[in-house]
């Protein structure tokens, strides 16, 4: 039997597309956008107006610029499962740095718990991997890169913090989760690796961890979510993404080494069987072993349209058993200790 047989396949298609969309937030409208009531606390002020929608095309005012977020009507919206409102779409630079400066407040305050701190930053990573995905236009990147430092800074210096955050990757997997969970893997498991004393070059390979997937905008959504296998055809242009990932962050002005390498060679194996290059051994980089070890995990315990989701153990018995001469055997080791308690 070949190596790794159907699972080795059903893997490789997982860890290609899009996860399941769940809990999907609303795609933009004409002149609107849609932000995520989850990422607001109650009593912080509105960075721009914002709006509740009611209708077809119907939007009231659900807080004004500048006031405090009313509490009640904050949770009772939430009570109901109404977990976005909208902005115009002028105002989307302020908000996203309003995201920025709220993570960074939060992972600063030494009077929040690690805990909230996971939480909150665990929400606002795929709210800003969301807007990147969604706008994936150079200004939109860039503050994508610079909205997820808090995180990377919070992993650096906080272990408390870094447990919450592995427990809530354990949750509903949509495409910008898929992300986040890789990023926090990504960034844990570098961090015991090449110790802690690697902060200052984590600012530089923390964001390729989070953006590894970015070509992926380039890939038309029928190919993303198409639950068969792909045609010859649609795996080329599936094959692209490490290629236009690399390309978009050049365009962005943040292609750094770190994150070059990642991009482009998060799908390489050491048997020459990966893309786009079909590299092998020493020729494939630490940065990019890291990435395809937290891809690899994320796909096995990820809710997808044509499978259904591992178990922590159950997926490290399948990398150990199927991927051991494909995934580095030293990385899995301290992988696993970050599930430890
Ligand atoms: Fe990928």
């Amino acid at each position: 039997m070949k190596r790794g047989g159907i699972l080795r396949e059903e893997l490789s298609a997982a860890t290609d597309k899009h996860p399941e969309r769940m809990n999907l937030p609303p795609t933009p409208e004409a002149g609107w956008f849609p932000v995520d009531l989850r990422c607001i606390e109650p009593g912080q002020v509105a960075p721009c107006d914002l709006y509740r929608k009611t209708g077809q095309r119907d939007f009231v005012l659900f807080s004004q610029k500048n006031l405090a977020v009313d509490r009640q009507l904050r949770d009772r919206l939430l009570a109901n499962g109404l977990f976005y409102l909208y902005i115009q779409d002028g105002n989307s630079q302020v908000y996203f740095d309003f995201l920025k400066n709220t993570l960074t407040d939060v992972v600063r305050d030494p009077n929040i718990s690690s805990q909230k701190k996971a939480q909150a930053v665990h929400a606002s990573c795929q709210e800003i991997l969301r807007w990147a995905f969604d706008e994936p236009r150079a200004p939109f990147v860039r503050k994508a890169q610079e909205a997820i430092l808090p995180t990377v800074s919070l992993i650096m210096t906080d272990d408390s913090a870094t447990k919450h955050l592995i427990r809530l990757t354990a949750y509903d997997h949509s495409t910008y989760t898929h992300c986040t969970n890789v990023g926090i893997f990504g960034v844990a498991l570098a961090k015991i690796f090449f110790g802690e004393g690697s902060m200052k070059q984590m600012e530089t390979l923390g964001p390729g961890f989070f953006l590894h997937d970015l070509g992926k905008c380039r890939i038309p959504i029928e190919i993303l979510n198409k639950p068969g296998a792909l045609t010859a055809a649609e795996r080329v242009v599936v094959n692209r993404h490490p290629d236009d990932g690399r390309v978009m962050l050049e365009e962005s002005g943040l292609l750094t080494d770190e994150a070059r390498i990642i991009t482009a060679q998060h799908h390489e194996r050491d048997d020459g069987s990966g893309y786009p290059l079909g590299i092998t051994g020493n020729d494939i980089h630490p940065f990019a072993r890291i990435c395809r070890l937290a891809d690899v995990y994320e796909a096995l315990t990820a809710n997808r349209p044509y499978h259904q989701r591992k178990s922590t153990f159950e997926a490290f018995k399948i990398m150990y058993q199927q991927f051991t001469s494909d995934l580095d055997r030293k990385l899995f080791e301290i992988f696993i200790q970050l599930f430890s308690a």
